[in-house]
């Protein structure tokens, strides 16, 4: 079973100073330094705003907290006013950019063309890319979830981005900061979908070793049964991980589910 990795959207949130303590608390947490055991049963991912990778990057020096973006754009240098570059953010420190979020396409209209030019800049630069798709409710509602998430994943994803640095989350837009999750069963039904796109894209093996995240108003009290699922490789978390004591609950839930399906 894969090894789940807990990643956190902190979206346009914090400032430096909350910034520092949420992280203590999540570095205590996860590196046992806050008292308890460390947990070391998933890998845990933070995405703050750009201004604070650097910050964040020394205040998780020697940890097992991993450092991402939430964006960056395609072109690694140039006149693209208020943007930031993918070599850019892997210089603070980062391993992983998210990639496609939905309000990234909903408000700044980010499109397929587009992400699959990010997603081939990130892994370019050698960062593992989280590549996110998902259904609007209307979609949903028009029975169109599986054409959406096949279209989404078709027009950015091919053989040429290595599913070494590949991660997908699902992450129903309906689902987004609204408290109300997809069900395990939801889950589980759109990401067998995604894995069997995966599976014709690369082939059935390689397909299997990608992680295949679920996000949309994860919290601690639904982790554990999210995470239980087969199939469903961690979650990417909004609102619940800006409290460091709520992301490690999802963590814990997350290591505690993953243990008890073996
Ligand atoms: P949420 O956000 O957990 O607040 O629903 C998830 C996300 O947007 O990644």
């Amino acid at each position: 079973m894969q090894t789940p990795l807990i990643a956190g959207n902190w979206k346009m949130h914090k400032t430096l100073a909350q910034a520092r303590d949420l992280v203590k608390g999540i570095r205590d947490a996860v590196d046992g330094t806050g008292g308890g055991a460390p947990i070391t049963a998933a890998e845990v991912l933070v995405c703050p705003p750009f201004h604070l990778l650097f910050p964040m990057a020394k205040a998780l020096a020697g940890s097992r907290v991993m450092l991402g973006a939430q964006n960056a754009h395609f072109e690694p240098q140039g006149a693209f006013t208020g943007e930031i570059a993918v070599p850019m953010v892997k210089e603070t420190g980062c391993t992983h950019v998210i990639i496609g979020h939905s309000e990234r396409r909903q408000h700044f209209g980010e499109t397929g063309p587009l992400l699959a030019k990010k997603v081939r800049a990130v892994v370019a630069a050698e960062l593992t890319v989280i590549y996110c798709v998902g259904e609007t409710l209307d979609e949903r509602e028009g029975g169109k979830t599986y054409s959406v998430i096949e279209r989404q994943l078709g027009e950015v994803l091919a053989k040429d981005v290595p599913a070494e640095r590949l991660l997908v989350a699902y992450e129903p837009v309906w689902a987004i900061g609204t408290g109300r999750n997809a069900t395990p069963g939801q889950a589980q039904e759109v990401h067998s979908l995604i894995r069997s796109r995966l599976s014709a894209i690369y082939d059935g093996r390689t397909a299997g070793t990608i992680r295949i995240l679920y996000g949309g108003s994860v919290k601690p009290g639904n982790a554990a049964d999210l995470m239980s699922q087969p199939g469903v490789g961690g979650a990417l978390v909004g609102g619940a991980c800006l409290e460091a004591a709520d992301f490690a609950a999802i963590i814990r839930a997350a290591v505690g589910a993953r243990s008890q399906a073996r």
